[in-house]
């Protein structure tokens, strides 16, 4: 087990609503509703795991400890844990089944003796830190010994019920589904699953617990009745946000929570003054930010840690995963990973920047281009039909169309360097390593293999012969030739009349190549 330590988590510690000494999320079932190879806390909505949305809930409390009850996947989960939310400790639950079990292992991992602890799931991933914290204020405020957060639902079938006194001012306890009288049955107010407890009382009515039910499971829903058999005082917090208690069971409420999430992330944003031209065709993940006077066209993914600057302009169409654009830049139909887009910088229609693309301040990198590991100056332009791979390019720079930096011997990566302000014609090839003096130029069709000198023009390009009158000899009876004839008219007949030249035959050669 884990050497217990004791710390205070980062996230929004509102100063008005007391922190818990601890959260407790249960995670140890399997999930086997998901029909998955992958558990299912560990499945995915809005950019990160269902686990982790339930993590940083809890976070967002500042309890003093964390801990996360595993047994299904266990290794794999707790892998998991370690790389997205290192804070947490892991508690194995044993294999006495139930809820009620799965708390009892996890406050092993607690050192506290005393205060309010809550009790999340790690399949629930709208939960928000602003209702955990009503939940301890209101727990705190009651001097409860147990509060349930409760909701009214259409359809209760397979929740657990709130009981409650005949006036309905009090919770007399909770009855799961499968043990519930047809009369229980008919109530409508369930239990979400979530609660905080008084620490002490929790320790000692799970030490009461048995596995005398329907399930053969401990039932953590029976602390709340032995509390009150105790004479303790049991309150419940009636939430009218059904879906943010929803839990995920199968791959349709996965769907069904993500594209609720979505809908809230966008509803965030453009609250906070983004332009969300079309919501139904825009996803964004819960770590994206977009500054204000953005605006995101119709067909838009913004995923992972994508970072959105003021006014700047995304789609249609567009895909950026861990991206930056910064303020008042474009990205137009493309599909962007791991990139940098400086401010007032414009990509695309239909550009791939793939991870290390450093676009500098106004710089362009326009359509049907490609780039990787390559940083592009300010002002620089890569306008058309290009692959950037593994370059570094000058400010105020131009590559001409169709430019290929062909930056792979086959064996080994190479780069190319290009200075400033340097005029690389059309359709050149910059044989890596090489590099590109700062203002020199190069001809259309230069294939570079030697280093040009700074202020130096290249060209590679061998000089061009014109074989007078080839397609009249060699196309005869072709539209070409026909087209030719029309052209030349009768002043040019000899051309036509002059016999094969070794020139011509030497081309005819070449040509058939
Ligand atoms: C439980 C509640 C029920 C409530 C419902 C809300 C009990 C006895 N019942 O139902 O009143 O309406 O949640 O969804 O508590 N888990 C463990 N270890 C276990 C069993 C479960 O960690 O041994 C975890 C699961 O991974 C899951 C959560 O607890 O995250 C709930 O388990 P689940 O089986 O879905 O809930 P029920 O027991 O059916
Ligand atoms: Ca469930």
């Amino acid at each position: 087990m884990p050497p217990h330590t004791t710390r205070r988590f980062r996230g929004a510690a509102d100063v008005d609503s007391p922190a818990p000494v601890a959260v407790i999320v249960l995670a140890a079932g399997a999930g086997t509703r998901m029909k998955s190879r992958t558990p299912k806390v560990l499945h995915e909505i809005g950019g990160r795991s269902l686990l982790v949305h339930a993590v940083t809930a809890a976070e967002g409390t500042s309890p003093s400890e964390l801990v996360v009850v595993l047994r299904h996947e266990r290794d794999l989960v707790a892998e998991h844990l370690a790389e997205h939310a290192s804070e947490v400790s892991v508690a194995d639950q044993d294999e006495v089944p139930g809820t009620g079990r799965a708390v009892q292992c996890g406050l092993e991992q607690v050192s506290a003796s005393e205060g309010t602890v809550l009790v999340t799931y790690g399949d629930v991933p709208l939960l928000d830190p602003a209702t955990l914290r009503e939940l301890v204020g209101a727990h705190e405020s009651a001097g409860a010994a147990a509060t349930v957060l409760t909701a009214r639902v259409a359809d209760p079938t397979g929740y657990g019920r709130i009981l409650r006194s005949p006036d309905g001012s009090e919770v007399l306890g909770i009855v799961e589904h499968k043990d519930a009288t047809e009369a229980q049955r008919g109530i409508d107010e369930i239990n979400s699953g979530i609660y905080a407890f008084d620490l002490a009382v929790l320790r000692d009515a799970l030490a009461r617990i048995g596995t005398d039910n329907a399930q053969g499971e401990m039932y953590l829903t029976d602390v709340l009745s032995i509390a009150r058999t105790d004479g303790r005082s049991v309150h419940a917090l009636v939430t009218d946000d059904v879906m943010m208690v929803e839990g995920v069971n199968d791959r349709v409420q996965l769907a069904q929570l993500g594209a609720e999430m979505n809908r809230r992330t966008l509803e965030r944003h453009m609250r906070a003054g983004v332009t969300i031209v079309d919501p139904s065709t825009t996803w964004i993940d819960a770590e994206v930010s977009i500054g204000q006077d953005a605006t995101i066209l119709p067909g838009v993914q913004l995923l992972g840690a994508t970072d959105i600057g003021e006014q700047a302009l995304v789609g249609p169409d567009s895909t950026l995963r861990d991206t930056e654009v910064a303020e008042g830049a474009e990205v137009v139909r493309s599909h962007t990973v791991l990139a940098v887009i400086g401010a007032h910088a414009s990509v695309g229609p239909f550009s791939y920047l793939r991870p290390g693309t450093d676009l500098g301040a106004k710089g362009k990198i326009g359509g049907f281009v490609e780039t990787k590991n390559a940083t592009i100056g300010e002002d620089a332009k890569v306008p058309h039909l290009s692959y950037v791979g593994d370059a570094e390019i000058g400010e105020g720079t131009n590559i001409g169309a169709a430019t290929i930096f062909a930056n792979y011997d086959g064996v080994e990566k190479h780069r190319t360097t290009v200075g400033r302000h340097v005029r690389v014609g059309s359709d050149n090839v910059l044989v890596a390593p090489v590099t590109i003096g700062d203002g020199a130029a190069t001809g259309a069709g230069t294939t570079v293999r030697k280093d040009v000198p700074a202020g130096a023009l290249a060209v590679s390009a061998v000089s061009q012969r014109n074989m007078e009158g080839w397609t009249l000899r060699r196309r005869a009876g072709t539209a070409a030739e026909a087209a030719a004839r029309a052209a030349l008219g009768s002043s040019d007949r000899s051309a036509a009349d002059a016999p094969a030249t070794p020139v011509a035959d030497e081309h005819k050669e070449h040509e058939q190549r």
